[in-house]
């Protein structure tokens, strides 16, 4: 697939590269370098390269959006045009300095992303796991049992193709729905990197989540 990276930081940055060593055809965009991007690029290896955020929508099979909540819209304004395209957001809604969700309980982030880019098919993905063990899981793909990862949405096609992505990078997708469900999903996602990076022994529990449901 050609994926556009909008955001390439912590989590655009790996899961771009893990895209572009899964075979597929990746654009990094928006950091506040273009070198940043083109060192990314570069070390993905393939055919990734360095673009805008236009050029990363341009022509996408998905997107994938990683960048802080206060930068969505920015971003989206850079990238265009996005009807119509499948938009993969890992976004949690966080305030400036990372203490607080800012929406919540009757609403979700991603809810918020499919009314602001109204045209784009969003699913919610790869928002409960922490960046720092996504080369961990792809270097450990097919080897059972794999770890689960929840995505949701409400355009089937959409959610197809996340899913396809999700296992690329070594995890199971397990659809837990429709895109309201990220109004539980993101909360998780902040218990799951409060156990990870301040709970006695975190990292064994919040990694550690191994089947949805069981
Ligand atoms: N990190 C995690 O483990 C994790 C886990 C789950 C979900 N998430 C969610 O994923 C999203 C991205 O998180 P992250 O940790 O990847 O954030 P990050 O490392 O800060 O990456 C954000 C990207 O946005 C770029 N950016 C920020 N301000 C910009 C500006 N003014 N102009 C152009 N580019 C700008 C950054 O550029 P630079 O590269 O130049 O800084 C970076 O490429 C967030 O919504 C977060 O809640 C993160």
């Amino acid at each position: 697939m050609r994926i556009g990276m909008l955001g390439s930081g912590l989590m655009g940055g790996k899961l771009g590269t893990l895209f572009a060593r899964a075979g597929h055809d990746v654009v990094f965009s928006y950091a506040r370098s273009r070198k940043k991007l083109e060192r990314l690029a570069r070390d993905a290896g393939g055919s990734a390269r360095a673009g805008t955020p236009r050029e990363a929508a341009k022509d996408a099979d998905a997107l994938l959006l990683a960048v802080h909540w206060s930068r969505v819209d920015d971003v989206l304004r850079k990238a265009g045009d996005v009807s119509g395209k499948v938009l993969v957001s890992c976004c949690l809604p966080m305030n400036e300095d990372d203490t607080e969700l800012v929406v919540g309980r009757t609403s979700s982030a991603a809810e918020k992303l499919a009314r602001k880019a109204a045209r784009a098919r969003v699913v919610s993905a790869f928002g409960t796991v922490p960046s720092e063990v996504l080369f961990g899981v792809f270097d450990a793909r097919g080897r059972a049992p794999r770890p689960s990862l929840v995505y949701c949405g409400d355009d089937e096609e959409a959610k197809e193709v996340a899913a396809a992505l999700i296992r690329d990078v070594g995890f199971e997708p397990v659809d837990a729905g429709p895109l309201r469900i990220a109004r539980y999903a993101e909360p998780f996602a902040l218990l799951n990197a409060q156990l990870a990076y301040e709970g006695e022994g975190g990292p064994e529990l919040a990694y550690r989540f191994e089947r949805f449901g069981e």
